[in-house]
């Protein structure tokens, strides 16, 4: 019998929006997606795709994270709250959870979105400042929406780096790589880093409702 968290269990089970106890997943509204799309023109490198994941890809991520079993949770590269909303929705009510998202414009959208929310505008790579100045300690739960495909080797290490400071001894981190992207030298260095530095990688099947279609990395610390 497959866990709940058996990345190879049909990515379909996770993308129930709604259920009878659970509230609808939102899509971010026009607004949200012009802002970002504005924001990936401004700076591409940064932002790495020109629209927000969908909320398959978000199902799909957030319960490979294991976050709704988590008491300190973090997310990376928040966007427009796509994966924001469904850690909200999904986790223990006690749990301690800090959005991090470097990007101004996106930051304030975010408060304004989720008020109760910690969203901190700030790089990934100053996050265990970050967890100190929120007194939480290290994260059982990371989900991750950086654009690594976008980022240069020195990037990618560097975050990666900053993403296994931050997490607790077998604390998952999951994050998505588009599946067009997988295999080119960007792509695949980045799978070897995770396979290098993490004790765990999974691969999720292809979230073909997104776009463009993804997989998930479940990593375990
Ligand atoms: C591909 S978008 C994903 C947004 C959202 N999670 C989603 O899936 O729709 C990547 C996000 O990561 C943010 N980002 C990129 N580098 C970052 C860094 N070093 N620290 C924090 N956020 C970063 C970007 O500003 C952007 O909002």
């Amino acid at each position: 019998m497959p866990d709940n968290n058996d990345i190879t269990s049909n990515c379909s089970s996770a993308t129930t929006a709604k259920t009878a106890n659970r509230p609808e997943i939102i899509q971010p509204q026009s607004p949200g997606k012009i802002t970002f799309l504005k924001e990936f023109i401004r700076s591409p490198k940064n932002i790495g795709a020109i629209a927000p994941s969908s909320s398959d890809l978000a199902q799909a991520i957030v319960k490979h994270s294991a976050a709704a079993q988590a008491s300190n949770i973090l997310e990376f590269g928040a966007g427009t709250g796509v994966f924001t909303q469904v850690i909200l929705r999904d986790k223990k009510p006690d749990a301690n959870f800090i959005a991090i998202e470097h990007n101004d414009s996106l930051s304030k959208m975010l408060r304004q979105r989720f008020p109760d929310t910690a969203v901190v505008t700030d790089s990934v790579e100053n996050v265990n400042q970050i967890m100190q100045q929120h007194n939480m300690a290290k994260s059982e739960s990371i989900v991750c929406g950086l654009p690594w495909t976008a980022f240069s080797q020195d990037m990618q290490n560097r975050l990666i780096m900053s993403a296994i400071s931050a997490l607790a001894p077998g604390g998952a981190f999951a994050t998505f790589a588009y599946w067009p992207l997988l295999f080119l030298p960007a792509g695949m260095r980045f799978r070897k880093m995770l396979y290098k530095l993490f004790t765990r990688v999974e691969i999720s099947p292809i979230v073909w409702k997104n776009l463009p279609p993804a997989i998930v990395y479940r990593c375990i610390h």
